[in-house]
């Protein structure tokens, strides 16, 4: 079951951030991606795992999955310790980034360079927002998407989909009035949340601990998009 507007817009999208998890980050990455390899994604959707970047690299390793990169900075290669170019996650086959999530903010000025430069290299760029004014500061520059996630429901039970609906609409007349994608995030953990999200006018959803942190994180994830 496709919901008729995203057939018409376009891909729904789901994101699995793996964030920095013990049992999906460093040397424990390529395990848990692994059975993702025999994952059946429906033709309207995208599973796009986003990594931490010091696990960018496996990507090679995983040529039938999608990756993004949990951040990226607005440098170009140089003299820039410790940050991450755009450039050097293309040359490792990374499409795209999420930046300034709840738990790896930017500045504002940092969130418009980095989306400036991402638009100009072909990257693309998810703005993580807090608010509906986020996203209206944000979308306004013209990102790959905007992901709203409201951070007091992250890692929790308690849906965005069911906390904040109002807003989901909201963000989604804004997005979509820009020809930006919105994806929502924060406490899903069901199919009832994600087909919600899909109900209410997001084009997908970020999803981390209802994954990772589940007892089966394939069939967890199988369980998601199954039929969609
Ligand atoms: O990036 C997605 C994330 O912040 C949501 O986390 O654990 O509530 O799915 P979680």
């Amino acid at each position: 079951m496709i919901f008729k507007s995203h057939i018409e817009l376009k891909q729904i999208t789901v994101i699995v951030n793996l964030k920095h998890y013990n049992n999906s980050s460093g040397s424990n990455a390529a395990n848990f991606l692994k059975p993702f390899r025999n994952l059946s994604i429906p033709s309207g959707c995208d599973v796009v795992f986003a990594l931490n970047p010091i696990d960018v690299r496996i990507a090679s390793d995983f040529p039938e999955l999608e990756f993004v990169s949990q951040h990226v900075d607005s440098v170009s290669y140089g003299a820039h310790t410790g940050q991450i170019s755009i450039e050097a996650l293309k040359d490792l086959g990374i499409k795209g980034s999420i930046i300034n999530h709840s738990e790896r903010r930017l500045t504002p000025d940092k969130v418009r360079e980095t989306i400036e430069r991402a638009n100009e290299l072909g990257f693309q760029i998810t703005v993580c927002c807090e608010s509906p004014a986020e996203v209206a500061q944000f979308s306004s520059l013209q990102p790959h998407a905007i992901a709203y996630e409201p951070p007091e429901l992250i890692g929790g039970n308690v849906s965005v989909t069911s906390a904040r609906p109002e807003i989901i609409q909201e963000t989604s007349d804004i997005c979509h009035s820009r020809s930006v994608r919105l994806l929502v995030g924060a406490g899903i953990k069901k199919r009832e949340d994600f087909t919600r999200s899909l109900e209410l006018g997001a084009d997908g959803i970020l999803i981390a601990s209802g994954v990772v942190l589940s007892s089966n994180p394939f069939d967890t994830l199988n369980s998601l998009i199954v039929n969609l």
